[in-house]
């Protein structure tokens, strides 16, 4: 088969080759990689910054993969040959608090992942792919979507009427937006872009900040909701900002870490913290409990994911340096 192989840290040494098919051991699937989506942590991963002492020489990287059953191992009873599968990120995560061990079975590095013809999948490693989504579509959910709806459902258990604050338009906050809208909440979202805010209120956005032109965006939300503040942040900004989004909940309310998207530390103003009683919450995507659940959410409300563009498998460096320079919605690369 062709892949993708990741012989030394740089794009430049992305190279695609012609390696041995793999075999499924027991309990394992062989998926006809269809389509593979972009994560910030697939660019950070190929320049090197992303634990590259846990990341083999040659190895397939992308962590987001849909496809179809191609052959199964002995003792596979929950795939056949032909189902349509979408892959689990935390491979060994099926439910539970997160266990430190977990960390070294994510897809997509140390693990392969799928920037390849075909994939080696657990079938305690896959969801079925939601009947509603064409493979291309499916491939973005495995850590954009489930990411947002592990914070707001397992976390806060978020209904109708409740309100959520979302940091910009990338992957994550986009799914962000279709999944709060659907369960009825009241989404506030900023953005350094007027036309992506109205792009977002046409996917389920109520109420939108320009945090360019409006760069104190907590004390915006403040007053939107009465000085009360929201119930939920889903932070992916990190660093300093984070004072902010501790501003901009409601007492008692939940704000949760996601993105690190300037900087991965961050000083706290811990009377805010106190007086507010919230609670800050660490997210890691989630787990293949969840990704059921959410599954069955998609299928259920037709949400479609925002794909802002598909490349061709042979010109995947380029879907790289497209993520780098910004999208609105996914970055897929389909495969032959
Ligand atoms: N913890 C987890 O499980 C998990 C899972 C997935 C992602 N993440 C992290 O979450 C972050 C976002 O990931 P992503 O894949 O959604 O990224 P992305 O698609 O690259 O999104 C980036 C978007 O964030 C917005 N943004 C950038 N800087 C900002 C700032 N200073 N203030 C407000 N918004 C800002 C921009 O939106 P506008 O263009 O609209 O301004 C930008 O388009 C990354 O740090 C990623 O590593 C964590």
């Amino acid at each position: 088969m062709r892949a993708w192989t990741l012989d030394e840290f740089g794009l430049e040494n992305l190279n695609l080759r012609e390696v041995p098919t793999p075999t499924p051991g027991p309990h394992e699937l062989l998926v006809k990689v269809s389509a593979v989506s972009l994560n910030y942590r697939d660019k950070a991963l190929v320049d090197g910054i992303y634990a590259p002492e846990k990341m083999p020489k040659g190895l397939i990287p992308v962590a987001d993969s849909a496809g179809v059953v191609a052959a199964v191992g002995d003792g596979v009873t929950k795939y056949r040959v032909g189902d349509r599968v979408t892959s689990h990120f935390y491979s060994t995560w099926h439910d539970g608090p997160w266990l430190p061990e977990y960390a070294d079975f994510q897809m997509g590095g140390p693990l392969n992942g799928g920037l390849a013809e075909y994939q080696i999948l657990g079938e305690d490693n896959v969801v079925p792919t939601p009947s509603t989504m064409s493979d291309s579509e499916a491939s973005t959910l495995p850590i954009a979507a489930l990411t947002p709806w592990f914070a707001l459902r397992e976390y806060r258990g978020l209904k109708a009427g409740d309100s959520v604050l979302v940091q910009g338009t990338g992957g994550v906050s986009i799914f962000a937006i279709q999944l709060a809208s659907a369960l009825g909440a009241r989404v506030i979202v900023t953005s350094s872009s007027d036309e992506k805010l109205a792009r977002a209120r046409e996917l389920g956005a109520t109420d939108t900040i320009n945090y360019r032109t409006t760069p104190d965006w907590a004390g915006a939300v403040l007053d939107l909701t009465d000085g009360q503040g929201v119930d939920v942040v889903l932070d992916v900004v990190g660093g300093d900002r984070l004072r902010d989004s501790i501003r901009a909940a409601k007492g008692n309310g939940l704000v949760a870490v996601i993105g690190f998207l300037e900087g991965q530390t961050a000083s706290l103003d811990l009377m805010d913290l106190i007086w507010h009683q919230t609670h800050i919450q660490g997210i890691a995507v989630g787990h293949l409990r969840s990704f059921h659940d959410l599954v069955r959410f998609l299928d259920e409300h037709t949400i479609n994911p925002v794909v802002d563009s598909v490349f061709a498998f042979e010109d995947a460096p380029r879907a790289y340096e497209k993520l780098a320079e910004g999208a609105f919605g996914k970055i897929v690369i389909s495969t032959p």
